[in-house]
């Protein structure tokens, strides 16, 4: 198999239902084949499913979960996690976690690419201090060895076989990550738009134009009570996300004439005519369509309750 058959990336933010099957699939085989990842086994793939999905949707903003992807096929066939560590005293240190490579593909490198990919995502993070631990003398921790982490000791009786009869050691494990030096072009750049953040003036009155009107779909929503603060994190279909945000008292919105900066949102609609009568119905109005001199597009604006302009820009 040769190295360009397999594409190591991160894992988009709202991930396909393929994917998520896909990693139910490498997390249930590896607790089948006896690796030491958290459960027991039997595990289903519902509940390693379920398992993704909170993992996914509680992932915290410094988090990095990448996959190994099998080009032909799409077929996720490894992956590997960076967390960072919560304490408020350790910003510079995260833990790796969740290292598995589906047995189809397992001593063809894949572990050490995902490791290799890791590292640099923890560098350009900010990390300082990578730490983990693995079952003492299995796979894993041969593993680690091999790519130079440093072994630190092994706690004994750690935790319970998969099969859940005996206790097994465990491997405690650092690496410190050289800082990120600027020397030259970025090896990873931005590769696509993740989330726009919105501050409206009423809440409900937004969240209903985003959710009921706009028809987006609700990630998660929360309330900071500290700030008297509003979050509601917004996805369109393509996993671009808008964080939707309430505080007291926002100075309103400077619109005319426009200030430097963010200019509006622009959502793609496949047919102009049928999404504006569809607003139109909601009440809410939008201007001329015009058609773009440069693409020959079709496109409008509409307002948010804040005024924010919201362009409706065609693509069949
Ligand atoms: C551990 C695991 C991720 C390794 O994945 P992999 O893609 O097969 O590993 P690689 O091919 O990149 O191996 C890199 C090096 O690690 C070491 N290594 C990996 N697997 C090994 C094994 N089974 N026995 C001995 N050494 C091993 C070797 O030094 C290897 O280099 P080499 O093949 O040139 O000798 C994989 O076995 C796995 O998914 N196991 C189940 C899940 C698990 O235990 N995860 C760890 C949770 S912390």
């Amino acid at each position: 198999m040769s190295p360009d058959a397999i594409a190591i990336e991160p894992l988009p933010s709202d991930p396909a239902p393929g994917d998520l099957d896909d990693l139910a699939h490498l997390l249930c085989s590896a607790v089948q084949a006896g690796a030491a990842v958290s459960f027991i086994a039997p595990l289903s793939h519902q509940d390693a499913r379920a398992w993704w999905q909170s993992t996914i949707a509680s992932l915290h903003r410094r988090a990095v979960v990448l996959v190994a992807r099998d080009r032909a096929s799409g077929r996720i066939v490894g992956t590997a996690q960076l967390q960072p560590a919560w304490a408020p005293n350790q910003p510079h240190r995260a833990e790796v976690c969740k290292v598995i490579v589906h047995p189809d593909v397992q001593r063809r490198g894949v572990a050490r690419r995902l490791m290799g990919a890791i590292e640099d995502a923890a560098r350009a993070g900010g990390f300082t201090l990578l730490t983990l631990d693995a079952r003492a003398d299995g796979p894993a921790d041969r593993l680690y060895r091999a790519l130079g982490w440093t072994f630190i000791g092994r706690i004994p009786g750690f935790a319970l076989d998969p099969d859940g009869r005996a206790l097994h050691d465990d491997a405690l494990f650092y690496k410190p990550v050289a800082p990120a030096r600027n020397t030259g072009p970025v090896s990873a750049p931005p590769h696509r738009l993740h989330h726009v953040a919105v501050i409206c003036s009423d809440y409900q009155r937004s969240r209903d134009f985003y959710v009921r009107i706009l028809g987006l779909r609700i990630v998660r929503e929360s309330f900071r009570p500290d700030r008297r603060s509003h979050k509601l994190d917004l996805a369109l279909p393509d996993g671009v996300q808008i964080e939707l945000f309430s505080f007291p008292d926002p100075p309103p919105r400077l619109t005319r004439p426009e200030a430097c900066g963010l200019r509006h949102l622009a959502l793609a609609v496949a047919n102009i005519d049928a999404e504006l009568s569809r607003l139109a119905s909601f009440g809410v109005a939008a201007e001329p369509v015009r058609t773009d001199g440069h693409t020959g597009r079709r496109f409008t604006f509409v307002r948010d309750p804040d005024d924010l302009p919201i362009e409706l820009y065609e693509q069949p």
